[in-house]
Formats: structure tokens, C-alpha cells, sequence
């Protein structure tokens, strides 16, 4: 059995589908959530599925090491982040070098890194005037979306899209391919 730990800050909408997607599979699962906000739509959106889902505070965070005491506990092969918007300190990323990855909703190296993340993104696809955006799936390193990327989407930008609209089309390319991504990533460890 693989495991997987997604860590997640806001509604959780991709969580529960990659959630969903491996509830009936026999050889992955879900296997923890952590999230670094009490009161995040994640904790309420998944508690259905009865999966163990654990706040830590922004001092855990920083120190790592009860986060990392857990991970291990729960034999975690590969952690997720899904609108995850806090920095992964260096001994988490040590520990589980080549094991993390992200979802970042454009078409990276364009509008990535600090300050880029929800509807910021969309917005700046927007001012750009760019005709596709899509998303990215990613390796995580120590600098802001910048580790390798595993794979890409694309959706176009309506020349009348607002954000939010913008935003709509590509959650729903995540729901659909981030799943999949991370079958095969765990399928090739
Ligand atoms: C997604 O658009 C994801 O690409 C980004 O944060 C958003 C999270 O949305 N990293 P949700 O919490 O899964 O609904």
C-alpha cells in the first residue's frame, strides 16, 4: 500500500476529489490531511470520509518536527500539496526529497512564484493578455514553484473572462488530470 498526505489551506476542493479518486483503489490511499489553518473549508469538506485530518499551528509548521513525527507514523510515501500557502521548511523537504508535489493553477514558468497563488494567478493571466492558461503539476523544492515539472494542461483564456471565470475552467482541469498525475507518480516510486 502507498500512502499519500495532502496538505491543504482553503476549500479543499482538490483534495476531495483526489480523495475521491482513490477511495476504491486497492494499492493507494489517502491517508492523512494536514492543514496550517483551524478554520479551513478542507477540515469540514473531508470529515465524510473519516480520514485523519490534523491542524498545526505556524510555530509546528516552522519547527517541523511534529509534522514530521506524523508523516513518519503514517509511513507516508508521498505528500500533495493542494493550495497548500505555507512555506514546507528545509527538514520536511529532506526528508521526503522528490516526494512532494504541487499543483500550481497556470501554465509555470508564467505567473509563478511569491504572491502568485488563487485568484491573484487568473488575474495576472488576465492583465497579460496570454491566450492559454491551464495548470502545472510539480516536484517541490526550496524555491517557490520552481522545482521539475511533471506535467502540464492547457485550457484557453476567453477574451471576456473574468478571474473567477478563469479560475472555474481550471479547477476543473485539476479535478481531473491531478488525480491521475499522482497515480502515476507513486505507480513509478
Ligand atoms: C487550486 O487552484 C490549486 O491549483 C492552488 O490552490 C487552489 C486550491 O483550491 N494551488 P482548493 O482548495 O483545492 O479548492
Amino acid at each position: 500500500m502507498k500512502r499519500i498526505a495532502i496538505f491543504a489551506s482553503g476549500e479543499g476542493s482538490n483534495a476531495e476529489a483526489i480523495v475521491k479518486y482513490f477511495i476504491n483503489k486497492e494499492n493507494i490511499e489517502v491517508s492523512l490531511v494536514l492543514t496550517n489553518r483551524c478554520n479551513a473549508g478542507v477540515t469540514n469538506r473531508l470529515l465524510p470520509y473519516g480520514i485523519k485530518i490534523n491542524y498545526f499551528t505556524k510555530q509546528q509548521w516552522d519547527d517541523a518536527v511534529e509534522v514530521l513525527e506524523l508523516l513518519i507514523a503514517y509511513k507516508i510515501d508521498l505528500i500533495v500539496l493542494a493550495g497548500f500557502l505555507a512555506i514546507i521548511r528545509k527538514p520536511i523537504i529532506n526528508a521526503y526529497e522528490g516526494k512532494i508535489i504541487n499543483i500550481h493553477p497556470s501554465l509555470l514558468p508564467r505567473h509563478g512564484g511569491s504572491g502568485m497563488w488563487g485568484i491573484h494567478v487568473h488575474r495576472s493571466v488576465i492583465e497579460s493578455g496570454d491566450k492559454h492558461s491551464g495548470i502545472t503539476i510539480h516536484y517541490v523544492n526550496e524555491d517557490v514553484d520552481g522545482g521539475k515539472i511533471i506535467a502540464q494542461y492547457k485550457c484557453d483564456v476567453g477574451k471576456d473572462d473574468t478571474p473567477e471565470l478563469l479560475a472555474e475552467r481550471v479547477h476543473q482541469l485539476e479535478y481531473r488530470y491531478f488525480p491521475q498525475e499522482i497515480e502515476k507518480v507513486l505507480l513509478r516510486k
